[in-house]
């Protein structure tokens, strides 16, 4: 038996599993890693993994796990033997001579998930001994009860070194218990004694999706360091893909249509105990993509919930980087933050169910985020230092890799811009100073002030001017790249014609990267883009029968329409207000306040384009 585990060794040291697994699935590297999608099971993304420096593969999916030798055994069919021989033969080793008993004991080895699941027993156990008496009293004390306790399965880890006596009593070998990371060798040096890894903590066991243990994190009882322990990477254990609680808030999570995604599995307990079921925690790193489609798959936007201080906030600006890159449309997070630094545990404590129901019903959209982190506490007096926020912006915006989203996302933040750095940022002032409601309704900002917006509608193109724009576009394409912010900031009087629009915005874009198009390509694309029925509306227009108009005639013309519409637009909200004014009654200093700013904004219209009134 030690002769051929020894040889097996051998092999593993010598045969790349990589090799041997990638001679029968294609496999994709991925950082340390490499990924495919799993023999074992049928699946569509990969979930399978293999680790060359440890030697192993293993599947997220299904569990399949093992290495060299049981890869050969489990996917090419071969019995240990003749694994061993045929990995051999690669290796050139020559084989050892054996019994056919020993080699039968060899193949016994413990599932480590069963191993995980007597460690969860064990630690179970411990709370309720007189050893453990601290332990139980310190979940107590946090008001945990025993249904909770049981719900959790949470336990304590004596100092004893007494998991690794009892597993071993079990037939575990301690090279199992390390791969676990249940134990671990004494770092002393020239010693070679292994102790059990937690010792005089109150354990969590985490669980995997399909509720199996996968890993513990043991708490400290007092101030000591760290407060928290963490199960190393094992073959079962990747913390960058596991959410703690993910087993029980999968199901709830999916009636609430919600999951909550908070810090700490404390915070998980906690909200589980004032009834809120669905909530999970990632395991003391920052969110990753993994886990953020993890959530997703639960529902379109879980709503992540953080600490209201400085480093909550910049956790969840960290998960704003990781989800824009993979958002796709219908699928977002929306985002709370809790008052005076407390976390969702001590929220509940002090305020109870209903003030945290109450306060998720405030979230903050992931876009509001993203114009918050590239705009608070960023100077943006000066043309300057306002065309460095844009910038920012829309190279964050690029990252999005769908092109739907991508491409409102871009429509939003151009409106923000406008309405907040540009032309509109006064009537923003002014709508603050008046304390106009928002159009999204109140909301929790990290401020926990009321966030206030635009509340004038978009100023609608008429028909005939929309017209005369989209064709001046066909003619010289390049005029799309020069009009497409502003006219964002108008509305189209009808679909049909904002469809379009987008439709040659979306062509000429992608033109772009490859070095432009003529007008008559680009009909012809839009004609491919199914746009041909909206095309031929426009050919109604005779204003181009006879000859190409010249480029600056065009730009000056539009320029020229959008101002009028503009500015009848304002001339009617001008007489709106100069007759309530008229009323006595109900004169009022704001209304007269507004009547003299939009006077203003009708002023710096007209000058801004050079044209007399
Ligand atoms: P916190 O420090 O916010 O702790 O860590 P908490 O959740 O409020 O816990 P209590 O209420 O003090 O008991 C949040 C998460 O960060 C990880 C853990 O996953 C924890 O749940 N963490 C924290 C560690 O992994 N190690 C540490 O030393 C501290
Ligand atoms: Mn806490």
């Amino acid at each position: 038996m030690a002769d051929l585990q020894k040889f097996i060794e051998e092999l593993r040291a010598k045969v790349s599993i990589v090799d041997v697994v990638g001679a029968k699935v294609k496999l994709i590297r991925k950082g340390r890693e490499y990924q495919a999608c799993c023999p074992f099971h049928n699946e569509k993304t990969p979930s399978f993994t293999v680790n060359e420096a440890k030697g192993f593969y293993h599947c997220f999916g299904c569990g399949a796990h093992g290495d060299i030798v049981k890869f050969e055994m489990e996917a090419n069919g071969l019995p240990f033997l003749e694994a061993i021989k045929k990995l051999a033969d690669k290796a050139g080793l020559e084989m050892p001579k054996l019994s056919h008993e020993k080699s039968a004991q060899a193949e016994e080895r413990k599932n480590l998930y069963e191993i995980m699941e007597m460690a969860v027993q064990y630690f179970e156990r411990c709370l309720r001994l007189p050893e453990g008496r601290h332990g139980l009293e310190y979940f107590y004390h946090r008001g945990f009860d025993d249904a909770i306790l049981s719900k959790f399965r949470l336990g304590y880890a004596p100092a004893n070194n007494g998991l690794k006596a009892w597993l071993a009593s079990k037939g575990v070998s301690e090279h199992e218990m390390m791969e676990l990371g249940l134990a671990a060798m004494s770092s002393r040096e020239g010693s070679n004694r292994v102790f059990d890894f937690f010792r005089d903590r109150v354990i969590i066991p985490i669980f995997d999706k399909a509720n199996r243990p996968i890993a513990f994190g043991g708490r400290v009882m007092n101030d000591g360091q760290p407060k928290y322990l963490n199960s190393p990477e094992t073959p079962i254990f990747n913390k960058r893909h596991v959410l703690y609680n993910l087993n029980n808030a999968r199901e709830k999570g999916y009636e609430a249509k919600n999951i909550i995604v908070c810090e700490g599995y404390m915070d998980v307990i906690a909200l589980s105990k004032y009834g809120f079921e669905y909530a999970v925690a990632p395991l003391g790193t920052a969110l990753t993509e993994d886990q953020i489609a993890e959530a997703w798959k639960v529902c379109n936007e879980p709503t992540l919930c953080f600490d209201g201080d400085g480093a909550g906030i910049k956790a969840a600006i960290r998960s704003v980087d990781r989800a824009l890159p993979i958002l796709k449309p219908g699928y977002s997070l929306k985002y709370v933050f809790l008052p005076d630094k407390q976390d969702p545990d001590e929220f509940l404590k002090d305020k109870g169910h209903d003030a945290f129901a109450e306060y998720l019903q405030n979230t903050m959209p992931l876009v509001d985020l993203l114009w918050k982190k590239n705009t608070e506490n960023v100077p943006a007096a000066t043309p300057e230092q306002k065309a460095l926020i844009e910038k920012n912006i829309f190279e964050e915006v690029a990252k999005i890799a769908d092109e739907q989203v991508k491409g409102y996302y871009r429509q939003a933040m151009k409106e923000r811009v406008y309405n907040e750095l540009g032309r509109g940022a006064w009537q923003q002032s002014y709508a603050k100073n008046k304390n106009f409601t928002s159009r999204n309704g109140k909301r929790n900002g990290l401020d926990g002030g009321v966030k206030v917006e635009v509340v004038r509608p978009k100023t609608s193109l008429d028909e005939l001017v929309v017209k005369f724009i989209l064709s001046a576009m066909l003619y010289y394409p390049e005029l799309v790249g020069e009009y497409e912010e502003k006219m964002s900031m108008f509305a189209m009087p009808a679909p049909e014609w904002q469809k379009l629009f987008e439709a040659m915005t979306a062509v000429y874009v992608d033109a772009e990267e490859e070095g432009g198009l003529t007008s008559d390509d680009f009909c012809e694309k839009l004609k491919q883009q199914g746009m041909a029925k909206n095309l031929a509306a426009l050919w109604e227009l005779k204003m181009f029968r006879l000859q190409k108009p010249l480029l600056n005639v065009l730009r000056q013309e539009i320029e020229t329409k959008m101002l009028e519409v503009q500015v009848r637009q304002l001339d009617g909200e001008i007489k709106e207000c100069l007759n309530k004014l008229s009323n006595a009654e109900s004169f009022s200093e704001d209304d007269y306040n507004y009547y003299q700013n939009l006077k203003k904004e009708r002023q710096a219209l007209i000058e801004s384009q050079n044209i007399q009134d």
